[in-house]
C-alpha cells in the first residue's frame, strides 16, 4: 500500500479558505494557519487548486505563467513553507496541473497570435475555418483572433485558449513545468480537464443543437489516440517518483477505468463524472436539461467504478470546486441536512479508495442562492443561464438551475467562527459568506461532539486503521433497491456493512441482514430494527 491509500485527501481551494491581509481572498498563508485544522481530519496530502499568476477569468484556471505564484496568493517562499509546514505534519502538497489550456495572456499565446510564422505559432489550435462546436462554458469554441487572422479552439472560456499537444515542444514545456512543482517538493498532481487534450483528427460539425452548436465535449472527450500522449507524460514526469496523479476525466467510463488507471494505465487515479453527473446526458453539463434519475442507476456507477479499479485505485468523491453541494443534489429535498451529510460521509469512508475532502464538507455546508445572475462569478454559470434562456425559459426558471448547479455553492468562502464573514476575511469578501455561518462553523462544531466534522473526524480515524475499509473487496447488496445503499467491504473473513437510508421516511431493512453485526457507527446514536430518515450506519461482522 502506498500513503496516498492509507489517508484521505483534503482540496483546498485557497480563494475562498482564509484570507490573512484583509483583501477579500484566502491565500497561501492562510493555508499554512489552518495546517493543523486539516490535519485533524487524518489526511495525507492536500489538493490545492490553482495559485499560479491569472486574470482569473475562471479562478485561477487560465494560467498566465505555469512556474510562479500569484502575488494574491503569496511568493514562492510561502510555498515552500507550506510544503515544509504540511511535511512537518505528515502531509503532502499537490498542486493543480491545467494543461489542456492556459490563459490568453500567456506568453506563449501572444507569441503564437503574434503572427503565423513565429517559433509558437502552432503551440495553439489554429484554424481558417470553425466547426459548430459549443465551448463548455457556452458560446462558440472558436474566436477569431484579428491580429493573426484565424480562429483559435477553446474548449472552455474563450480567454483559455487549447495548446496543441501535437507539437511534442508543447509537450516538453508542461513536462517541464510539472517537474518543475516536483523540484519544489510537491507530492503529487490533479490534473485537469485532461480528457480534452487529443483532438480528433478531422474538425467537423457535430450534430447541432436547440442552438445550432454541438457540445465540444460529445466532440473531443477521450479521443482515440489520448492514451500516447498520456504514456509519454507518466514516463516524462511521474515515472519513478513516489507521488500520486489523479486526472479529472469526465467522459471514460467506469467500464475503461482500466485502461487509464493502475498498472497498465497512466494515472493512480482517475476521477470519473458517472456519479456526480448522473442527471446528465453523456455528462454534457447542461443544467435545465437535468433529468430525474433512480437511486439504483447512482448506486449502480459507484459499484461499477470500484469493479473496475478492483486492481487499480479509486478517489471516492462526492464534492469539489465544480459541484453543488451534495446534501442538496443526492438526497430527497425535506432531508434533515446534518443527517445527510453524515450519511454520505458513511459512504464515503468505507467506499474502496481514498477519500477527498472538499473544504466545508467536513462541516455540512448546504448550497448558496443569488437573486440575480449578475451576482454569480463562475463563469459557467452566466453560459448556462444563456443557454436556457436560448432556449426559451423564463429568467425566473433559468435561475432555478443556476441556483441549483452553480459552481459558486461550493465557493463561498470557509466559515471558521461566527464574527465577521465567518472569519474569513476582515476585509470584503470576493462572495458572499453563507447566511448559515452563525450556526454553522468550525469553532461551533468543534464544541459540538456530534457535529458533522466530529463525525468525520471519527470515520476518517476509523477508516485510516482498518485494513478491512482499506484494502477488503466490495460489494453491493440488493442493487435495485431504490430507497437502501448497503454495501460490504471484507478482507480475511473480516466485514464491514455500510448502509444508508436515502428517503425520507422509515425503511425496513431486508430480513436478517444484520444478524451478527454490530453497530460501530452512525448518524443516529441508538439502533432499531427498521432505518429511519437518512439514517446511516457502519456494521462490524
Ligand atoms: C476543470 C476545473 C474547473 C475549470 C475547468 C477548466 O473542470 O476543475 O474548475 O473551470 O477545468 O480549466
Amino acid at each position: 500500500m502506498k500513503w496516498w491509500q492509507k489517508k484521505s485527501v483534503y482540496q483546498v481551494y485557497p480563494k475562498s479558505f482564509l484570507d490573512t491581509t484583509g483583501k477579500g481572498t484566502g491565500d497561501l498563508r492562510g493555508v499554512i494557519q489552518k495546517l493543523d485544522y486539516i490535519q485533524s481530519l487524518g489526511v495525507g496530502a492536500i489538493w490545492l487548486t490553482p495559485f499560479y499568476p491569472s486574470p482569473m477569468v475562471d479562478n485561477g484556471y487560465d494560467i498566465s505563467n505555469y512556474t510562479e505564484i500569484d502575488p494574491r496568493f503569496g511568493t514562492m517562499a510561502d510555498f515552500e513553507e507550506l510544503v515544509k509546514e504540511a511535511a512537518a505534519r505528515g502531509i503532502k502538497i499537490v498542486v493543480d496541473l491545467v494543461f489542456n489550456h492556459s490563459s490568453d495572456k500567456n506568453q506563449w499565446f501572444l507569441e503564437s497570435k503574434s503572427g503565423k510564422t513565429n517559433e509558437k505559432a502552432d503551440w495553439y489550435i489554429w484554424r481558417d475555418e470553425k466547426t459548430n462546436w459549443r465551448s463548455i462554458f457556452g458560446g462558440s469554441a472558436w474566436e477569431f483572433c484579428e491580429e493573426r487572422g484565424q480562429y483559435y479552439l477553446h474548449t472552455f472560456a474563450k480567454e483559455q485558449p487549447d495548446l496543441n499537444w501535437e507539437n511534442p515542444k508543447v509537450r516538453q514545456a508542461l513536462y517541464d513545468a510539472a517537474n518543475f512543482w516536483l523540484d519544489k517538493g510537491a507530492g503529487g498532481f490533479r490534473i485537469d480537464a485532461i480528457v480534452y487534450i487529443k483532438k480528433p483528427k478531422e474538425f467537423v460539425d457535430g450534430e447541432p443543437d436547440s442552438d445550432g452548436m454541438s457540445s465540444i465535449h460529445n466532440m473531443t472527450a477521450a479521443t482515440d489516440g489520448i492514451l500516447d500522449f498520456l504514456r509519454e507524460f507518466k514516463e516524462k514526469v511521474f515515472d519513478g517518483r513516489d507521488i500520486f496523479t489523479v486526472a479529472e476525466a469526465n467522459g471514460v467510463q467506469p467500464k475503461n477505468l482500466s485502461e487509464w488507471v493502475g498498472k497498465n494505465g497512466v494515472f493512480d487515479m482517475l476521477f470519473e463524472f458517472s456519479h456526480v453527473n448522473i442527471m446528465f446526458e453523456n455528462g454534457a453539463e447542461i443544467w435545465h436539461r437535468a433529468k430525474l434519475y433512480k437511486l439504483s442507476d447512482w448506486k449502480k456507477t459507484l459499484t461499477e467504478s470500484q469493479k473496475s479499479t478492483k486492481n487499480s485505485w479509486y478517489p471516492i468523491y462526492f464534492e469539489n470546486h465544480d459541484r453543488p453541494r451534495p446534501v442538496n443534489t443526492f438526497f430527497p429535498s425535506g432531508s434533515d441536512k446534518i443527517l445527510a451529510a453524515k450519511a454520505l460521509a458513511t459512504i464515503l469512508f468505507t467506499l474502496r479508495g481514498t477519500p477527498f475532502i472538499y473544504q466545508g464538507e467536513e462541516l455540512g455546508f448546504e448550497n448558496t442562492k443569488f437573486d440575480s445572475i449578475d451576482d454569480y462569478d463562475d463563469i459557467s454559470s452566466r453560459g448556462n443561464y444563456d443557454l436556457a434562456r436560448a432556449d426559451g425559459l423564463s429568467d425566473k426558471q433559468a435561475m432555478k438551475f443556476v441556483q441549483k448547479f452553480s459552481r459558486d455553492n461550493a465557493r463561498t468562502p470557509m466559515q471558521w467562527n461566527s464574527e465577521k464573514n465567518a472569519g474569513f476575511t476582515s476585509g470584503k469578501s470576493w462572495l458572499p459568506v453563507h447566511e448559515d455561518f452563525k450556526v454553522c462553523n468550525v469553532e461551533n462544531q468543534e464544541k459540538n461532539p456530534d457535529s458533522v466534522l466530529n463525525f468525520y473526524r471519527k470515520l476518517s480515524k476509523l477508516r485510516n486503521s482498518s485494513e478491512v475499509l482499506i484494502s477488503g473487496e466490495y460489494e453491493e447488496f440488493f442493487p435495485e433497491n431504490e430507497e437502501l445503499f448497503i454495501f460490504t467491504r471484507t478482507l480475511n473473513g473480516k466485514k464491514f456493512m455500510t448502509l444508508v437510508n436515502f428517503t425520507t421516511h422509515e425503511v425496513n431493512l431486508p430480513e436478517k441482514i444484520l444478524a451478527g453485526g454490530k453497530k460501530i457507527a452512525g448518524n443516529y446514536s441508538d439502533e432499531k430494527n427498521y432505518f429511519r430518515a437518512t439514517e446511516a450506519a457502519i456494521y462490524e461482522f
